[in-house]
């Protein structure tokens, strides 16, 4: 495993388990099997309803809780009514932990800049040990960054070789910011779509890895982390074996060039939930 060095020295793995509709048994496997072939990163939500598995997994596992990142985040809805600081609680309680990795913000809802504060005492409490945020465009950093003593240390958005963020990437670099990439693979019901692109399987071809680890490999060498999900032990598996080999120039440019700002989810300036 590779780790990033956030803007506040905590180390992050470089590739996670994404758990976003592996809920329930499902996503207790996952999260088991993953951390069993060497994950050490695993990110939830409270909106995604396996908070309560993903904390019995990482109990029932053999790693030990701190070499574990674990990642949860806090819902529109609490955003919205001020709830923060219980929501927090309720996500410790469902994980079964008293500390969580990163704690990040899920969309930029409600007063998300009083949110903001809220995270940065629970940071300085020290029941998070980073904060950050999700689907932030560079308005909302900025509308942070009139108020805040933390910096995010990530910002997780959606990025893939359909949508590569560039610009957004650019402006978080410069801040400080890391970027965590989720739907790397294209999100779950594009994923076959997008990898059948045969740009993928040739280059694939080429380093003797599939297609998806193509696209994960290109988001590593492209300075982002990578959060794929998968509830299958055979795809867990292979999502990350990409840390034997790095794509060359061209290959990356060649996927780069892919782009065409095209979302499989939702616009984090026009969302309605
Ligand atoms: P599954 O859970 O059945 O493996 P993303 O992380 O971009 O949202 O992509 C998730 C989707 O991609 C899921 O539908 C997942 O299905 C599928 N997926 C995950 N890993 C791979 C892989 N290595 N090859 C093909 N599809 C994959």
């Amino acid at each position: 495993m590779e780790y990033l060095t956030l803007n506040n020295g905590v180390k992050m793995p470089l590739l996670g388990l994404g758990t976003f509709l592996a809920d329930g048994d499902t996503g207790q496997k996952a999260v088991i099997t993953a951390l069993d072939i060497g994950y050490r990163h695993i990110d939830t939500a409270a909106e995604y309803g396996n908070e309560k598995q993903v904390g019995q997994a990482i109990a029932d596992s053999s790693v030990a809780r701190d070499e574990i990142f674990l990642v949860t985040k806090l819902w529109n809805e609490d955003m919205r009514n001020g709830t923060f600081t219980t929501a927090f609680e309720e996500s410790l309680n469902r994980l079964g932990v008293d500390y969580i990795d990163m704690y990040l913000l899920h969309w930029p809802a409600g007063d998300y800049v009083a949110a903001w504060q809220v995270l940065e005492k629970i940071y300085k409490s020290g029941k998070t040990r980073a904060i950050g945020v999700c689907n932030f465009q560079p308005h909302h950093i900025e509308d942070l960054r009139k108020v805040w003593s933390v910096v995010p240390v990530v910002n997780q958005i959606e990025l893939h070789p359909e949508l590569t963020q560039e610009p957004l990437r650019n402006f978080c670099n410069k801040l400080g910011i890391a970027v965590t990439a989720y739907s790397p693979l294209g999100g779950p019901k594009q994923a076959g779509r997008m990898m059948d692109n045969p740009l993928f399987s040739d280059i694939a071809q080429k380093y003797n890895k599939t297609a998806a680890q193509i696209v994960l490999r290109w988001g590593l060498d492209i300075g982002v982390a990578v959060i794929p999900k998968s509830a299958n032990p055979a795809r867990i598996a292979q999502n990350i074996d990409i840390f034997d080999f790095k794509l060359g120039k061209e290959d990356i440019a060649a996927i780069d060039a892919l782009n065409i700002d095209r979302r499989v989810g939702y616009d984090p300036d026009n969302f309605n939930f």
